[in-house]
């Protein structure tokens, strides 16, 4: 159908930052607002799709139409991701994955410690959840077109074709976080769109614009090389 070209699809959609906790007040998390993801929800739904939000903790509505699960840690949207992930046709890894977690949280309130000047955190790493959903598609019956995020403050495209390559990613979505006025928190972003079409290397350069529209730009594209790659 002309006006929904996703309709029948299931896309899952990962948002916001993740929070790892140090202790019963504490935690480690990043700027991520989940506006973003939230853009690229609302856009797939208005596109025809059956949309999944795993979010973070944010300060944001759900978009219309969207089913939505709320998420604290990284290991929790693991968990959430691969339940879902299973059966969507598209997953998108827009979350701000917290790196690392602590080795062990601890049971009650760290104190503050006399005649000690630093204290040492013990961290350990999270889950990589996008490599693992794009590991599915090795496997019978799970084949998401998995496409992912790079956040970088420099050698955008160095370090996002990197990530395309070592995550096993369809595509990525390379974000300069580092220019004022884009990327976490903002309301406009703007990106770099790096892909496998399977005859050379694709890319895209978005300018900076409503995070809404650059969201309906990814989900187009995606479409686009959902409907282009080989039936499994
Ligand atoms: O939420 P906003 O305020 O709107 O900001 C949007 C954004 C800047 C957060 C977003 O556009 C963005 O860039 N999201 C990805 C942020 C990120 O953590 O990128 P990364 O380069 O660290 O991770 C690369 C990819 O791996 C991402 O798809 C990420 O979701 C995924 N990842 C990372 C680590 C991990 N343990 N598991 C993952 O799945």
């Amino acid at each position: 159908a002309g006006e929904m070209p996703a309709r029948g699809l299931h896309v899952v959609i990962t948002a916001g930052p993740t929070r790892e906790p140090l202790d019963p007040v504490r935690y480690l998390s990043n700027h991520s607002s989940g506006k973003m993801g939230f853009a690229l929800a609302a856009a797939a739904a208005e596109l025809g799709a059956r949309v999944s939000l795993i979010s973070g903790p944010v300060n944001l509505p759900t978009p219309a139409g969207v089913e939505r699960t709320d998420v604290e840690t990284a290991r929790q949207m693991h968990e959430a991701s691969r339940r879902l992930a299973t059966e969507c046709d598209l997953f998108i890894g827009c979350a701000a994955v917290a790196d690392y977690r602590a080795a062990t949280a601890a049971e009650h309130k760290i104190k503050k410690r006399e005649g000690e000047e630093g204290l040492t955190l013990k961290l350990v790493k999270n889950p990589d959840i996008i490599a693992d959903i794009a590991r599915l598609r090795d496997s019978a019956g799970g084949r998401p077109l998995v496409v992912g995020f790079a956040a970088e403050t420099r050698e955008l495209e160095a370090y996002a074709r990197d990530k395309l390559e070592r995550k096993r990613l369809d595509m990525i979505v390379a974000n300069d976080v580092s220019t004022a006025g884009l990327g976490f928190g903002a309301d406009d972003n703007a990106a770099l769109l790096l892909w496998r079409d399977g005859e050379g290397e694709g890319g895209a350069s978005l300018p900076p614009q409503p995070k809404s529209e650059l969201a309906r730009a990814v989900i187009e594209r995606a479409l686009g090389c959902l409907t282009s790659r080989p039936v499994h």
